[in-house]
């Protein structure tokens, strides 16, 4: 794991190993379907939900909706749906409320639901259909199968699970793919934390749980359902629940839950999603299986973490959207204007809601169970009232010190000028890095003509050892997470950003005087003013509902 890590960084010499030109006639389909399942057409919501995009943040300020084909559609549209089509002459393509490195979309994502009038009368596993906004029932389950899944949990409503399916990235990206794959499963934990804090209730990622239960509980492991046809990764599994007391940190479901589910009825059969497949990437498959057993959580003590009041001075209790506005409005900015700039109100409140608060009650943060390994390493371009240059965000206060220690030496490690208290942010070095930070960016021009970019330093090494090999994805998924909190962050302060999964690693650690490999880039980022692409066409994401029947 550690070998492929090295292997896939992409240096100023050498890019990571991958195609030498795109095989556009084996090109992989982006949707995913399972021919012969019966198909449920969710219910469109109506447009204009009002809840407000601050609640999002803040548990509990949304009021609990019941569960219903109405509710499931709607966290369905606000986790994973097509939010537009494009169209460049002849050429059309889709884009989702989940990102997704060039677009390929290899995150795949499932519901356990239990019976649901309009759905079906009685619980099963289902696979979601982003192009017809619909279910896939998989496989029926019995009423019993259903307790025993649910049992560890009061208030459970249902369960998400995610799968990749690797080729998909591999197509483009060769071997630096499986990272790929990580993030967009990260930006998807996001999506769909989001989407149920939108209905007023709470995910949690079951970060236990055993990918060979992930396999099971989906169908997976089902190789006759598979024949001719690209396998899905088992990445993770979720639960949601109504009340976010229900389900504490480090929960997870285990083998004896699914011990009945042999004997299930299953229905489809997954379509092969490219003609034949180009070059192989064989790292993939290996650094795959070696992340796979389970990871061991711990619960972390969050105590030296800031209160809400003393990150956000005073606390955001009002904003400028709706949830769905910045939901199913977020785009990647494809070129930066150069010239658009924030205030440091605006930009301390966006790198306030990176860091978790003490209570454990800021979103997406309780989701997951781990204390952040992910830290910021900025380049600040167009700040008002803050000097341009490169600046750290320890998202654990506990890291500012090792930050320091890791990093140049002759580093300020100064407070800005009215920074909260709370948020631990620091200058490093003033100047204008704008042409660095493209530089580093393999030479992306989005990078330097934002408000600001940066690049996610992980505490690679100690967290590896204290959690294991596994804990490689969650890294990537953290990531994932940051970068779609500034994805929505960005919506909500009228810019745009853009996810950088192109850069070149060591050249990232040496600007920050990195020396050690302990410390490892894993993600970048840039914000700033968009320059929309005039040529391009946008059309609706879906027919209207009286176009669409029920089911079929
Ligand atoms: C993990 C990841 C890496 C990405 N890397 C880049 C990149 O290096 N350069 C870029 O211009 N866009 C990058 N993007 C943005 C994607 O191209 C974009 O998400 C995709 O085209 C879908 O568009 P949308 O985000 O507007 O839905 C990346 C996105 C993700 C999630």
């Amino acid at each position: 794991m550690a070998a492929y890590h090295e292997r896939t960084k992409h240096h100023y010499y050498r890019y990571a190993a991958a195609p030498d030109y795109l095989d556009w006639a084996t090109q992989p389909d982006p949707f995913r379907r399972y021919q012969g399942a019966p198909l449920i057409r969710l219910p469109l919501p109506a447009p204009g939900q009002a809840r407000p995009y601050w609640g999002l943040h803040v548990s509990g300020s949304l009021t609990p909706t019941e569960l219903s084909v109405d509710s499931v559609s709607l966290f369905l549209r606000y986790a994973l749906s097509l939010t537009a089509w494009k169209r460049f002459g002849e050429t059309t393509w889709s884009l989702r409320a989940n990102p997704s490195s060039g677009n390929l979309h290899p995150t795949e994502g499932y519901v356990v639901l239990p019976a649901l009038t309009a759905i079906h009368d009685g619980p099963g596993v289902y696979h979601y259909a982003p192009k017809e906004h619909g279910l896939e029932r998989r496989s029926d389950m019995n009423s019993s199968e259903w307790t025993a899944l649910t049992a560890g949990f009061q208030d459970c409503l249902f369960f998400v699970g995610f799968s990749s399916i690797l080729w998909r990235e591999a197509w483009k990206y060769g071997e630096r793919a499986f990272r790929y794959c990580q993030h967009d499963v990260g930006h998807a934990l996001g999506t769909s934390s989001f989407a149920a804090a939108a209905l007023g209730w709470k995910l949690f990622l079951l970060d236990r749980t055993e990918p060979a239960f992930t396999s099971r509980l989906l169908g997976l492991d089902r190789d006759q359902d598979y024949a001719g046809a690209e396998r899905e990764h088992p990445e993770l599994l979720a639960v949601v629940v109504r009340d976010r007391e229900a389900a504490p940190p480090g929960i997870y479901l285990s083998q004896a839950m699914l011990g009945q589910r042999v004997a299930s009825r299953w229905y489809g059969k997954a379509n092969p999603l490219s003609g034949e497949h180009g070059v192989n990437w064989p790292v993939i498959e290996q650094v795959a299986a070696a992340t796979e057993s389970p990871t061991v959580a711990a619960d972390e003590d969050f105590t030296s973490f800031p209160s809400e009041e003393e990150l956000f001075e005073p606390p955001v209790r009002s904003g400028a959207c709706t949830a769905e506005k910045v939901i199913l409005g977020r785009r990647s900015a494809v070129s930066m204007d150069g010239s658009t700039a924030i205030s440091s109100v605006t930009f301390f409140r966006m790198l306030a809601r990176l860091v978790p608060t003490r209570d454990r009650r800021s979103m997406p943060w309780d989701s997951v169970s781990w204390r952040p390994r992910i830290h910021l390493g900025l380049f600040v371009h167009r700040v008002d009232r803050l000097s341009p240059g490169l600046y750290a965000l320890a998202r654990d206060p506990d890291k500012i010190e090792p930050l320091r220690q890791a990093m140049r030496s002759e580093f300020l490690w100064s407070r800005p000028q009215s920074c909260p208290r709370g948020l631990p942010l620091y200058l490093l070095q003033e100047g204008d890095c704008r042409s660095l930070a493209a530089k580093v960016s393999c030479g992306q021009s989005i990078a330097g003509e934002g408000i600001f970019s940066l690049g996610m330093i992980a505490d690679y090494k100690a967290s590896l050892a204290a959690r294991g090999a596994p804990f490689y994805r969650n890294l990537f998924w953290e990531a994932g997470l940051v970068g779609q909190v500034l994805y929505l962050e960005s919506e909500e302060a009228g810019i745009r950003s853009t996810g950088i999964g192109c850069y070149f690693d060591d050249a990232v650690h040496d600007v920050f005087g990195i020396s050690s490999r302990d410390w490892q880039s894993f993600y970048h980022f840039t914000v700033g003013g968009p320059v929309e692409d005039s040529r391009l066409t946008t059309l609706p994401a879906y027919n209207t509902d009286s176009d669409r029947p029920a089911r079929s």
